[in-house]
């Protein structure tokens, strides 16, 4: 059942993916008929042809709601068809395929709604790692080194009860605060001001 939750993540994923639209910058009106549908009429035409709407024995709003999900769920069949988004449990993950630092990495992915990629199992990690691999390009993780050197957190300073560190990692002994993901899924400690591929989570 579709949760606004869902919507929400959906529609960060895909200003996440369409910056020219989250910075406000005229970029047609490609958001008009993708999502002006969403919570428009659902009389509208284009929904699942020949079905009449409203069904009699369907409340109004189980009627938008099916036709949400059903617009939704082809949206992700696309953009995954794009390589655009991956999922674990109920995460998705998605990059725009360009590289930043660690700040500004976070301030992209919160600026739409996201939060920089975490992955907090093997599923979580293997769907980063599906755009490492994709583009051949490490990227920051959303942890950090805490007071103690070497001792690494989640970013809301919970204790890490996931990790994957490359053999012999963490090394940098207090001077590599930030955690890269290699091409192969391990992990390494970095310092946070290299370009790194940006992989937000939703
Ligand atoms: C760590 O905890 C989070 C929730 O707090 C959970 O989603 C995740 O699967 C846990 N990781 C492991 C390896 O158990």
């Amino acid at each position: 059942m579709l949760s606004p939750r869902l919507f929400h993540k959906i529609l960060g994923v895909a200003l996440f993916l369409f910056p020219c639209c989250a910075e406000g910058k005229p970029a047609g009106n490609w958001l008009l008929p993708v999502f002006g549908h969403l919570v428009g009429d659902g009389r509208d035409e284009g929904f699942m042809p020949g079905m009449q709407f409203p069904p009699p024995f369907l409340s109004r709003s189980e009627d938008v709601i099916r036709q949400l999900e059903h617009r939704i769920s082809r949206l992700e069949g696309v953009l995954r068809f794009k390589k655009m988004i991956t999922e674990s449990g109920g995460k998705i993950f998605a990059t725009n395929g360009k590289k930043a630092d660690f700040d500004t990495t976070m301030k992209k992915c919160k600026e739409v709604g996201g939060s920089i990629a975490t992955p907090r199992n093997p599923g979580e990690n293997d769907a980063i790692l599906y755009f490492v691999k994709d583009a051949n390009t490490y990227a920051y993780l959303g942890m950090k080194e805490s007071l103690i050197p070497r001792k690494f957190q989640f970013l809301d300073g919970t204790e890490l009860n996931y990790t994957n560190w490359h053999l012999n990692e963490p090394s940098g002994k207090g001077e590599e605060e930030c955690v890269e993901m290699y091409t192969d899924g391990t992990w390494n400690d970095k310092k946070c001001n290299q370009n790194r591929l940006i992989v937000c989570q939703f």
